[in-house]
C-alpha cells in the first residue's frame, strides 16, 4: 500500500504528519511522493485562514480525476479543517473517503484499514486526549534536515484570541510528561538529532495546567523543560515556537539567558501595536508591556534576535492603529516577521463584527510592513559583517550545490564553503564576509546570486 500526504498549515501539522507516517510505515505501508502512485492519500489541513481552506479544498476536488483512474484509491483529509468542516467536506465531495479531527489522528491505519475492506465513507470527529501519548512517537522519514527534530509538547489552546480559530479545531491545552519529552529528546539525540524544535500553540504555557495566566515571576515549569532537554549530551541546540509574550517570567528569561543551547531567536507573537486592537483581539498584553518583556529578553541575554507574527486589517484598525503597529516593529527590531491580512473565521468571536478594513488596505499596510522588514534586515544582516559566528551546517545548499549552508543561534542563514569532513548538525566558525538581504557569506564566495 501506497501512502501520499501533502502536509498545509503551521509546523505542529508537519509534526503529525511526519508521526502519522511513522505509524503507516510501522504497520507496513510504503510513502510515495507521487501522486499518481498512491493507493492513499491524505490531506493534513489548515482552518487557520480562508485561503488555508481554499487552497486544500481545491487540491482534494482535484484529485478525483486519479480516484476515476483507480476506484479503489482512498482519499482521506485529516487535521484542523476536517475537525472545523469534516461532515460538510464528506457531504460535498463524492470522492472523499474519510475525515479524522484532530483528536482522532493516532486512528488513521485502522480508518483505512477498514474503508479497504468494506467502502464506507468514515467521519471521526470526537475530542480525545489519547493523541496526545499516541502521536508522540518519532520518525524522520519526510525531514529534508535530518539533524533536526519537532517535538510537540503541547496540544490545543486555551486562549481564544478573538480572531483565531484554533482553539475549536485544536481543543484544550495539555501538556506531555515531562520524561515523555526528555525520552524522546534523548532518542532523537541516540538518531544523531543535533537540534530539536519544541512546539505547542502557546509553548512557554508547558506544565501550567491550561492556565491562561502566566505563573509568578520566580517560575517557568517551561524553562525547566528547557533545561532538562540542555543536559542531553548530543543536543547542541534548543529552538521552540510559539511563546505566549506574558509567559516570558524572569525564571524564563534567567534560564535563557544562561544556557547557551537555548537559541538567540524568540519567536514572540504581537499581532498589533495598538492597545485599543490589541484588547479587542484579546490579547492579554499591551504595546508597553510587550515592549518590556522584549526589553528585559534583550538585556539579560545579549545578542538576540526577534520574529514574530502580526495581522493588519482587523475589524475596526485605523490609520493610527496601523501606525502603532509599524512603530512597535520598528522599536523591536524585528528582522523576521509572517504578516497576515485578517481573514474572518466562523465560529470564532470577531467573525461577529464587521471586517470593514478593505481588501486594499490591507494589501496597502502589509506591503508597508514588509519593506521595514527588508530594510531592518539588511541592517541586521550588515551588522555581523566582519564577525566570525558559530554556525549549525545544515548543508549542501539548496541555491548552488557548490556550496553549502547553515543557520547562527539568532536564526540568520549562511552561506560557506565545504571543508573536508564537513557534515549536517556540526557546529562551525564562519567569518563573515559579506552579506545579502537574506544570507550572510563566508570567504571566498563571490557573486550576488546565491541568497537562499
Ligand atoms: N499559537 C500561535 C499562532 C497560531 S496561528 C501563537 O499564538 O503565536 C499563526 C498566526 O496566524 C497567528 O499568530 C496570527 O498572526 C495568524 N492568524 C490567526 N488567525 C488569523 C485570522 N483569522 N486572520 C489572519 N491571521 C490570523
Ligand atoms: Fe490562536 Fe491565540 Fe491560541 Fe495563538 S494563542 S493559537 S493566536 S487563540
Ligand atoms: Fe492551521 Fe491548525 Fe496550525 S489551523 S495554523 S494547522 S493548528
Amino acid at each position: 500500500m501506497k501512502v501520499f500526504i501533502k502536509t498545509y498549515g503551521c509546523q505542529m501539522n508537519v509534526r503529525d504528519s511526519e508521526a502519522l507516517a511513522g505509524m503507516l510505515t510501522r504497520s507496513g505501508a510504503e510513502l510515495t511522493a507521487s501522486e499518481a502512485d498512491a493507493d492513499v492519500m491524505i490531506f493534513n489541513t489548515c482552518s487557520v485562514r480562508d485561503q488555508a481552506e481554499r487552497k486544500a479544498i481545491g487540491k482534494i476536488t482535484f484529485m478525483k480525476k486519479y480516484k476515476k483512474l483507480n476506484p479503489e484509491l482512498i482519499i482521506g483529509v485529516i487535521g484542523c479543517m476536517a475537525q472545523n468542516r469534516g461532515q460538510e467536506l464528506l457531504d460535498k465531495i463524492s470522492h472523499l473517503d474519510f475525515a479524522l479531527g484532530t483528536g482522532q489522528l493516532h486512528r488513521l491505519t485502522e480508518v483505512v484499514e477498514k474503508i479497504r475492506r468494506h467502502r464506507q465513507q468514515i467521519a471521526l470527529l470526537e475530542d480525545s486526549s489519547e493523541v496526545l501519548d499516541a502521536m508522540g512517537m518519532h520518525s524522520n522519514w519526510q525531514n529534508s534536515r535530518p539533524h533536526t527534530g519537532m517535538i510537540a509538547i503541547t496540544r490545543g489552546c486555551n486562549r481564544f484570541c478573538s480572531y483565531c480559530i484554533v482553539p475549536y479545531v485544536r481543543g484544550r491545552e495539555i501538556s506531555r510528561k515531562l520524561s515523555d519529552i526528555v525520552d524522546e529528546a534523548k532518542m532523537l539525540a541516540e538518531q544523531g538529532v543535533r537540534e530539536v524544535m519544541l512546539l505547542g500553540q502557546n509553548v512557554a504555557a508547558y506544565g501550567c495546567n491550561g492556565n491562561i495566566n502566566p505563573p509568578p515571576a520566580n517560575e517557568s515549569p517551561f524553562g525547566e523543560l528547557l533545561q532538562e532537554i540542555a543536559r542531553i549530551d548530543g543536543i547542541k541546540r534548543i529552538r521552540y515556537t510559539s511563546p505566549y509574550p506574558t509567559f516570558f517570567t524572569d525564571k524564563l528569561i534567567d534560564i535563557i539567558a544562561s544556557e547557551p543551547k537555548i537559541c538567540r531567536n524568540v519567536h514572540l507573537p504581537m499581532q498589533s501595536g495598538s492597545d485599543r486592537i490589541l484588547r479587542s483581539m484579546n490579547r492579554q498584553y499591551t504595546a508597553a508591556s510587550y515592549l518590556e518583556i522584549v526589553n528585559k529578553l534583550k538585556n539579560a541575554i545579549g545578542e538576540v534576535t526577534f520574529s514574530t507574527d502580526v495581522i493588519v486589517g482587523f475589524p475596526g484598525e485605523t490609520d493610527e492603529d496601523f501606525i502603532c503597529t509599524k512603530n512597535l516593529m520598528n522599536e523591536v527590531g524585528f528582522d523576521h516577521a509572517f504578516i497576515f491580512k485578517y481573514s474572518p473565521r466562523s465560529g470564532a468571536k470577531s467573525a461577529e463584527w464587521i471586517d470593514d478594513v478593505p481588501q486594499e488596505v490591507k494589501e496597502e499596510r502589509n506591503q508597508i510592513l514588509l519593506k521595514d522588514l527588508e530594510r531592518r534586515s539588511i541592517a541586521g544582516n550588515l551588522s555581523c559583517v566582519g564577525r566570525t559566528l558559530e554556525v549549525m551546517v545544515d548543508g549542501v545548499s539548496p541555491r548552488n550545490p557548490e556550496r553549502w549552508s547553515g543557520r547562527t543561534s539568532t536564526a540568520r542563514t549562511v552561506v560557506f564553503k565545504y571543508a573536508d569532513g564537513m557534515k549536517p548538525g556540526d557546529l562551525i566558525n564562519v567569518p563573515i564576509d559579506r552579506a545579502g538581504r537574506v544570507t550572510l557569506f563566508g570567504p571566498g564566495l563571490v557573486g550576488a546570486d546565491e541568497e537562499l
